[in-house]
């Protein structure tokens, strides 16, 4: 799988979202980067952490956003959308658990981020701002 790499077309029109976005995106590349790369050990859990705490506050962002949704197809959405940045966050700290045992885990840091580029960035959060112009909330 390719590192994953930002791009305009992952813009989504709100600024705080798309700028945690960005550094989402560009804090795994890094990562990626150096988990294939020379890089002594504590250096790339170092950069895993960072990437945790990115991904960590762009996820209450969103979560504050969606709390003010209302109407039922909205806190479905809701409750899958905070359900799979759970369950994001478990699968980081899996690849986290697995570099700290010093266990290769290039193709699961592929796969995490595949992931969070098509269904965080590009599926759940365009939802998310469709159901914020559908219920007339300004963000
Ligand atoms: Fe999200
Ligand atoms: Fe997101």
């Amino acid at each position: 799988m390719p590192p994953a790499i930002w791009s305009e077309t992952y813009l989504i029109g709100h600024a705080e979202m798309d700028h945690l976005h960005r550094t989402l995106v560009d804090s795994f590349a890094a990562l990626q980067q150096a988990a294939t790369a020379d890089t002594p050990h504590g250096k790339i859990l170092g950069l895993l952490d960072d990437w945790l705490d990115h991904f960590a506050r762009h996820a209450r962002m969103e979560e504050r956003l969606m709390e003010r949704l209302t109407l039922p197809q909205s806190l479905s959405h809701r409750d899958a959308h905070v359900a799979e940045h759970v369950a994001f966050l478990h699968q980081a700290m899996d690849i986290r658990n697995s570099l700290a045992r010093g266990e290769d885990a290039g193709n699961a840091l592929d796969h995490l981020g595949a992931e969070m580029i098509a269904f965080d960035m590009i599926r759940r959060d365009f939802e998310l701002i469709g159901l914020l112009l559908h219920e007339g909330i300004p963000f």
